[in-house]
């Protein structure tokens, strides 16, 4: 008797490329041996779902006469949190979280779980990683013992599947999708094809039965695990959670929200009895700031439509090496290259051959374009070795001629900086001419990086 050969093809571990053969190299992101052969499913719910949120039987309705339910989020009462969410969770909704193991994304969700249970909804932790017995050691370390917070230990799919349907939870996390398998593939868990697979089926699951869901998923810095990156499209909402294991402070990024705004941040510290909320980043990452020293500045960024001021430290030293490093932390390296080139320009002194090392202190990121100003007067001070003064701000655009170029939300910025002591803003003309403001602040419009030089003392 003939039997059936399984149809197969191969997936690339990074990136989800697909191919009909196995080859060496991926050629959509160049790395080498990340093909690996999986099965084709012929009803592989991954190509489905679109087709599948709304269940069986659809037909187009006038859009007016559809009921939402919209307004209904839930509310886990973290601020920090919830904010994030674009205001609590979406009922029904699909949340990725990803982060590099260890950063706290099982604490994080366990205390959120706790308090969702303790306003009285059905919840569901389930742990591929950790036995009940461990999650349970856990939840007494974070005091989240309510009781409608239900854990169960389980890594096949099918199996969730029923237990969910029975327990009816509102609220589930997947801890972790990289733990999870369907039994109608071959392929090891953590395996791109797996990984898909599982993200789709219960992605159906909770559209079809309206119950949020969070899928938690590991990402390291290579991408070297199989991945939440290829899942980005298929969820609603894709969280990062991240920060620098030396230090204990937690950043909650939204990168897609299809319920909120996708840049909003969430500040915490783990602490010994889990994460608490940070109210007042600012004051935080400022209160090791050295006073009157030369590379430190104080930049008023928005993260969302939240301000938050850090400090941009950089040190610029001869160089050993035949080609001058920029190294940075925290912000854009080519960013930095290229504000160093601008900067060359409009100072006496060479940099190309020293070398530039750029930090954001607390392990923060920042990437909008409001900090250039920052960096310049960072890296001048330290070249020239004149310390900016304490109680003054830069915040602005710096383009390729030098010029400063005016930026969004500055009444935002500039209350923040106010709160926090500081007296004095430098800040892009045009920015500065359609101000009005009666913040007790001295505002100092420029309109090139020649003009900022003159405020290093
Ligand atoms: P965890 O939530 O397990 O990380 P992830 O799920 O992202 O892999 O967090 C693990 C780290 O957090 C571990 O290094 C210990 C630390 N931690 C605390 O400092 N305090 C706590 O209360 C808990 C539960 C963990
Ligand atoms: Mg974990």
């Amino acid at each position: 008797m003939r039997t059936e050969k399984k149809k197969t093809h191969f997936i690339c571990q990074l990136c989800g490329y697909q191919s009909s053969k196995w080859m060496g190299k991926c050629p959509n992101c160049n790395e080498w041996n990340t093909l690996v052969e999986e099965e084709i499913l012929s009803n592989a719910t991954s190509r489905n779902t679109l087709t599948g949120i709304g269940g069986e039987g659809e037909v187009p309705q006038s859009v007016s006469e559809i009921e939402t339910n919209e307004a209904s989020r839930i509310k886990t009462g973290i601020g920090e949190f919830d904010r994030v969410l674009g205001g609590g969770i979406v009922f029904g909704s699909v949340i990725l979280i990803g982060g590099d193991p260890g950063i706290g994304k099982s604490t994080l969700l366990l205390q959120a779980l706790n308090k969702i249970a303790s306003s009285d909804y059905k919840v569901l932790y389930i742990s591929g990683e950790e036995s009940i017995r461990q999650t349970k050691m856990r939840a007494e370390r974070l005091s989240a013992l309510s009781a409608q917070l239900f854990v169960l230990a389980e890594n096949s799919l099918e199996k969730i599947i029923k237990e969910v349907h029975a327990l009816k939870p509102k609220v589930i996390v997947i801890d972790s999708i990289q733990t999870m398998y369907t039994l109608e593939l071959q392929s090891a868990p953590g395996s791109i094809g797996q990984v898909r697979e599982s993200a789709a089926r219960l992605i159906m699951l909770s559209k079809s039965n309206e119950i949020s869901t969070f899928i938690i998923g590991h990402v390291t810095k290579e991408g070297a695990i199989a991945g939440p990156r290829v899942l980005e499209h298929m969820v609603d909402t894709v969280l990062y959670f991240e920060g620098d294991r030396g230090h204990p402070y937690r950043i909650l990024r939204t990168v897609k929200n299809r319920f909120g705004s996708s840049n909003e941040i969430g500040v915490f510290e783990m602490k010994e009895f889990g994460l608490s909320e940070v109210f007042n980043p600012s004051e935080i990452f400022l209160n090791q700031r050295p006073i009157d020293v030369s590379g430190s500045v104080v930049v008023p960024c928005m993260e969302g439509s939240r301000p938050i001021l850090v400090e941009i430290q950089a040190l610029v030293s001869p160089t050993n090496l035949g080609i001058p490093r920029r190294t940075s932390i925290g912000v854009d390296h080519h960013r930095v290259s290229l504000l160093a080139a601008v900067l060359e320009r409009q100072l006496d002194t060479h940099l190309y051959n020293k070398d530039i090392f750029l930090n954001v202190a607390g392990g923060v990121r920042v990437d909008e374009p409001a900090v250039d100003l920052g960096i310049v007067v960072a890296i001048a001070s330290s070249v020239l070795n004149k310390p900016v003064d304490t109680k003054t701000v830069f915040f602005g655009e710096v383009g390729l001629t030098g010029e400063v170029r005016g930026v969004s939300q500055i009444e935002v910025r500039l209350k923040e900086s106010s709160k926090l002591g500081f007296k004095s803003c430098i800040l892009p003309e045009v920015n500065r001419e359609r101000l009005h403001t009666d913040l007790p602040m001295e505002l100092s419009g420029v309109s090139s990086v020649k003009e900022v030089l003159k405020f290093l003392s």
